[in-house]
Formats: structure tokens, sequence, C-alpha cells
């Protein structure tokens, strides 16, 4: 170990319930460098940063900061060894105020012993204002969108004045100006010295912010090294172990008659004047930057939203659609963004989890047909590679990634004629995005109309018959899937161009 060296782990061990997690892994992260710490779903990542960050013990292995040994035997000790930790999931009190909520456990007081709300308010500024945001700090948590809780929690890891931060995939729910502002901050925090340890599987991220790398790869370390010496496939490679193939995915299936019809659909402040079409069997894309109105799109016409004017067509039948239960029943399905919020209930099992909304094809006379249940589960456990060791355990006992295939799985189980997915590959590996997108094609093959949101237009490109880009509420451009390019994509989703052309 030089001195150059910050923290170093050696020969970590896990296991949990006698499965090795992590086996012999040795980590090291040098003074004001961007670490990446990267590999596939249920590689391990977590759990060594949880030991690190004193959440978990290790079975064997030994930490060391400074050069000296320490046992984190708490989160505590970890913070009082200078290390911040933002979690992968979400640890904001909704019930309490923004300001709350960045101190909670280290409040500030008065001389006297009182709590000093003004100052805390103005730190809380203070430190929002670094990342851009400008919130209440008096406000309630509950009341504020995902990204700003996610901002809220990176802001929390500001206040202690770390030496080394971990950075557990913060940008999963950022918007890209968000994630630009962070990457600002990364940079000015990693120029006063201080140590990132980022983990995400935006390997473009990674790419862009980070200085050094290391794979996990099935609980054991695949390679490290500097950035500078390598490149994103030979990283894919580190993590799956082999190649994963950049083409198209789409087959030229036949599309069948028009399931889902949009007509003037406007909804004040969000969106106005849409029209759309999607056939049986076809795969229509909807990208843009954020404020695009996209996510408000869907949610109305998912039955969240009721206030909207236009028209709604079901397999050429008006419908008004003012409840997500109604969607259902028309046959709408639509897998959530967000599952950090919205998508998995934490107590219950893996199994339960994935039946859920789907029970109703379990049931026959009131009873649940618990064989038929598993084998749902087993088949998804193994089309989308889902790393479970039994399908009892509680699912937040799952990696993120992991949870979020329960979440897509779930959803393709209920089988609906229409399947709306936003943003479904948030937190998964690029191996199992792959898969997921496969599952997709496999679906409009089988007739289903299948809409895909997604500020990543990549993934678009691989496979959609139509494209549509919005900006601020408008359709700027409609691309043939097979014509469009990343570049003229981004032309019309940052509004340099508009005319709602159609293209192709
Ligand atoms: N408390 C726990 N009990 C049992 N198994 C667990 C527990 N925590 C994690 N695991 C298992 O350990 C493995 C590694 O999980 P971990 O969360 O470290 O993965 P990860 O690399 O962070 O993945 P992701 O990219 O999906 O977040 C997974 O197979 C997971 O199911
Ligand atoms: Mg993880």
């Amino acid at each position: 170990m030089t001195d150059t060296t910050l923290m170093r782990m050696m020969n970590i061990k896990k296991s949990f319930n006698h499965v090795p997690v992590l086996k012999d892994v040795s980590f090291e992260v040098e003074r004001g460098e961007i670490h990446a710490l990267l590999g596939e779903n249920g590689a391990g990542k977590s759990t060594l940063m949880n030991i690190l960050g004193g959440v978990l013990q290790p079975d064997s292995g030994t930490i060391h900061v400074n050069g000296n040994v320490t046992v984190m035997s708490s989160p505590k000790v970890s913070q009082d060894h200078e290390i911040s930790f933002i979690h992968q999931e979400l640890n904001v009190v909704n019930d309490l105020t923004v300001y709350e909520n960045m101190f909670l456990g280290s409040e500030i007081r008065t001389k006297l012993g009182f709590l000093d709300v003004t100052k805390m308010c103005r730190e809380t500024e203070k430190i929002l204002g670094r990342l851009g945001v400008d919130i209440n700090p008096k406000g309630f948590v509950r009341e504020l969108n995902t990204s700003y809780k996610q901002m809220i929690e990176i802001s929390k890891s500001l206040l202690h004045n770390s030496k080394l931060i971990i950075m557990d995939e913060p940008t999963s729910a950022l918007t890209e100006h968000e994630v630009e502002r962070l990457f600002e901050l990364m940079r000015n925090l990693k120029n006063a010295g201080v140590s990132i340890i980022y983990i995400s599987h935006k390997l473009n991220e990674i790419n862009e912010i980070c200085d050094r790398y290391t794979v996990l790869r099935d609980g054991e370390v695949a390679g490290n090294g500097s950035m500078a010496h390598t490149n994103l496939e030979e990283i894919t490679k580190l993590m799956v172990g082999n190649v994963v193939s950049e083409e198209r995915l789409l087959t030229d299936n036949e599309l069948g008659s028009t399931v889902l019809e949009v007509n003037n659909l406007t909804c004040d402040g969000f969106f106005k004047a849409i029209n759309f079409s999607v056939r049986k069997g076809e795969i229509v894309g909807f990208t843009g930057l954020s404020g695009d109105g996209r996510t408000e799109l869907f949610e109305t016409l998912f039955g969240y939203r009721k206030k909207y004017t236009g028209e709604i067509k079901i397999d050429n039948k008006v419908v008004r659609l003012g409840h997500p239960k109604k969607a259902v029943a028309a046959g709408l399905g639509l897998v959530p963004k967000d599952r950090k919020e919205n998508a998995i209930i934490k107590d219950l099992s893996v199994q339960h989890n994935l039946t859920v909304s789907a029970i109703r094809h379990f049931e026959k006379n009131g009873l649940i047909n618990a064989k038929q249940e598993k084998s749902a589960f087993q088949f998804y456990k193994d089309k989308l590679n889902i790393k479970v060791p039994s399908p009892n355990i509680t699912i937040d006992k799952l990696s993120g990634g992991n949870q979020q295939k329960v979440v897509i799985a779930k959803w393709l189980e209920v089988d609906t004629d229409i399947i709306i997915f936003d943003n479904p590959t948030q937190g998964i590996d690029i191996g199992a995005k792959r898969e997921i997108y496969k599952h997709i094609v496999n679906l409009a093959e089988q007739g289903k109309g299948i809409i895909v949101l997604s500020s990543e237009a990549p993934e678009l490109l691989k496979v959609c018959h139509v494209i549509h880009v919005m900006y601020q509420g408008e359709m700027t451009a409609k691309f043939a899937g097979d014509i469009a390019t990343e570049d003229e994509i981004m032309t019309y989703a940052t509004g340099s161009k508009k005319e709602g052309v159609e293209i192709g």
C-alpha cells in the first residue's frame, strides 16, 4: 500500500445463508480518484459497500483506512472514519421536512440546547444549492418527486466533509440535467482530494467521470485498472464473461390491426395535441429529455390523470380511463419507472411480488393455484436470469437490479394486449438489458402492441418500429426505427428542430 492509497479492503468474504456472495475480494481506492465499481446485477457491489459502510460485517478479511486496520462495526464508525454512503435504495423519510431529513441524527442545536432550525435550513439551502436544487427546506419530502428525493440523499452525504463518498447508483432516478450537476460536483470534490466510489450500470457515465475501475463477477474481482487503458467493450466482457451483441433485435414481424389510437390528446401544462397509434405486433418508442411530458402522457393514458381533452381509442372504441383499474380492464398494462418508490412491496416474498397483479391468472374458484404460481416464477427466473436463492425470501433481499427484473416479470405475467414500459432497464446490467429487450420483441411477435419510453435513444434504436421524439410536451418528430440515428433524435429532443416531421 502506497501513501496515495486511502482505503484498502483485503480478502473480504461474505456469505448469506451459506451462499457465498463475496469470495476473497480485495479492493483499493486512491486519494482524490473516482473509482468505478462495476458488475452484473447480484455480483456483490452493494454487499461490498455495505461492509465498508459498517452496515454488514464480513465473515473474514480486513479493511485499512489511511494504513490502519479498522473494524467498521457500525455505520457510525464508518462515518467517523470520514466515509459517507449514498445507498442504492432511497432512505428519506416522507413525513419529515427536507431539512429534518438532511440533519436526521446529526441535528444542530443552539447553545441552550434547542434545535437550531434557522441554521439547519440555511445549511440545507447551501448544500442543495451546490447541486443546483432549489427547494424549500421546510417543505415535506413526501411532496417531492423521486429525483429531488435522490438529490437530498446525495446532499446528506456532503454534510460531513467526508474523505470518501460511496455512491451506489446515484443517477438511476435523476434527469440528464441533474446528472450533469452531480458530475460537476464530483469533479470539484475530486479536485479537493475527496475519493469517490461510483456504482452505475450506465457505462457511458463511467467513461465520462471515472479514473479507475474494478469489476466484480460472481463475488470475485474479474479485473481492475485505469479507464485510460481500457474501453467499454473490454469492461463489458469482464462483467458478463463474453461480448454483448449490439445489433438490432427486431425481426420483420407482420403488423396487425390498430389496437391503440390517440387523437389530439392534451393535458394543460404537460403535453398538447398528441397523435399516435400502435398496431398489433408493433413496438413504438418515445424519447426526449426531462420535461418532455412523456411520463405524464402515459400516466394519463393509464388513468392516473383524469383531466385531458382529446380522444383515446382502444380496439377502435373510444374509452375514458379515469382509473388504472379501468385501464387494465381495457387491456392496458404499465410497467412503471422508479422501482424505488412504486413497484415493489418490500416485505412480500419475491414469488408474491411477481404474481400480485396477475393474481387472477392463478385463481380458480377463489383458490390460488400455488403450483401454477410456482411454475410462472421458475419461468421468469430462467428467462430473465433473476438471481434469487428461493422464491420465498422477501424481495428486499435481492440486489437492486434483480428486484427490477421481478417488476418487469410481474407485468409480463399480467398479459394485457397493450403494454407500456417506462424506463424498463433502469439499474439493469448490460447483459440482462438485452434479455429484457428480447422479451419485449417476443411479446410483439405474439401480437401485442408495445410502447417503450426511454431517455436512452440507443436502446430504442435496437427494438422499435417507430420512434416518437418529444420536446416540452410536443411531438417534434416521428422516425422509422430502422433509419433513425442517435444524433438526429437528439436534434429534435433538444428542440433545435421541430416541425412535427415524419421521417422514413
Ligand atoms: N440480506 C441478504 N440476504 C440474502 N441474500 C442477500 C442479502 N443481501 C444481498 N443478498 C444476495 O447477495 C448477492 C449480491 O447482492 P448485491 O446487492 O451485493 O448485488 P449488486 O452487485 O449490488 O447488484 P445490483 O447491480 O443489482 O444492485 C445477490 O445474489 C443477493 O440476492
Ligand atoms: Mg446493488
